[in-house]
């Protein structure tokens, strides 16, 4: 044994696993106070990370394993969006999206989802125009303000706690489906949401703009009805100049 203990602190402590970084961030960011802004919480963690001698390399390494399973797993992600809509300070617009006005404008109300309503803004317009509105989060807390204010707006909205990949679209359901500053949509998401549109359905989506149209690729099936690439000052985080893509997509 104290042989084994000798060569395990000559060698350096074992490699720690993937999962062991996770867990490790997870119960770090469990410890958090609520923040407004997710990009503090990540700075934190880096800053903690080095204020506890952890080289550079090793703290880009967690950062980037933390990154990765942030696309997979819920607990980080409603942990994460709590904190975030716990905080005082939100960073986010509460009046709804400009293209999702614009795309409802000459629309007639019918069935709409929400993905990643956050605190319902879009949704509760929605709902205020007449839709039969469902939106969903993984964040229980976003769930729950986006209820609160759809209840103080006087409309109701079906709110569900759910990932984008456990949530299920069905087939031929909604006119409209919403996705504002969650993610970049794939080619999967698209093949799900022709699926769970009605002919003549639209997907309204915003986000950060990726540098290859990667968006845009993964929708020519359907009818290209407006996509446009625009600095502008974004729903999110408006004080400051960015980029950002808007493409409103119809299944003909
Ligand atoms: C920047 S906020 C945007 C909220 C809302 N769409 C809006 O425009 O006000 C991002 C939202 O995406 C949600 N989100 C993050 N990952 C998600 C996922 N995998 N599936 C669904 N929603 C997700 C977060 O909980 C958060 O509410």
């Amino acid at each position: 044994m104290a042989v084994f203990l000798l060569l395990a602190g000559l060698m350096g402590a074992p490699p720690e696993s993937d999962q062991e970084i996770w867990d490790s961030f997870i119960r770090w960011l469990q410890a958090q106070p609520p923040n407004s802004h997710p990009g503090e919480l990540f700075a934190a963690y880096r800053a903690d990370e080095t204020r506890r001698g952890v080289s550079q390399d090793v703290v880009n390494h967690r950062m980037a394993v933390i990154s990765d399973f942030f696309q997979t797993r819920r607990k980080g992600t409603e942990i994460l969006w709590d904190k975030v809509f716990a905080g005082s300070d939100p960073i986010f617009k509460e009046t709804p999206t400009a293209l999702v006005v614009s795309a409802a404008e000459n629309r007639r109300p019918g069935a709409a989802l929400d993905v990643g309503m956050g605190q319902g803004r879009n949704s509760v317009y929605l709902a205020a125009r007449g839709w039969d509105v469902t939106g969903f989060d993984p964040s229980a807390q976003a769930v729950r303000i986006a209820q609160s204010n759809a209840e103080k707006a006087g409309v109701r909205i079906h709110a569900v706690v759910a990932r984008d990949d456990e949530f299920d679209y069905g087939a031929d359901r909604w006119d409209m489906i919403v996705v504002t500053y969650v993610k970049d949509l794939t080619i999967n998401d698209a093949r799900i949401f022709w699926r769970a549109l009605k002919p003549g359905g639209v997907v309204v989506y915003v986000n950060g703009a990726d540098s290859d149209n990667a968006v845009l690729k993964a929708f020519l099936g359907f009818r290209i009805v407006r996509f446009e690439d625009v600095e502008t000052n974004a729903d999110w985080n408006p004080g400051r100049k960015t980029r950002e893509q808007r493409l409103i997509a119809e299944k003909d």
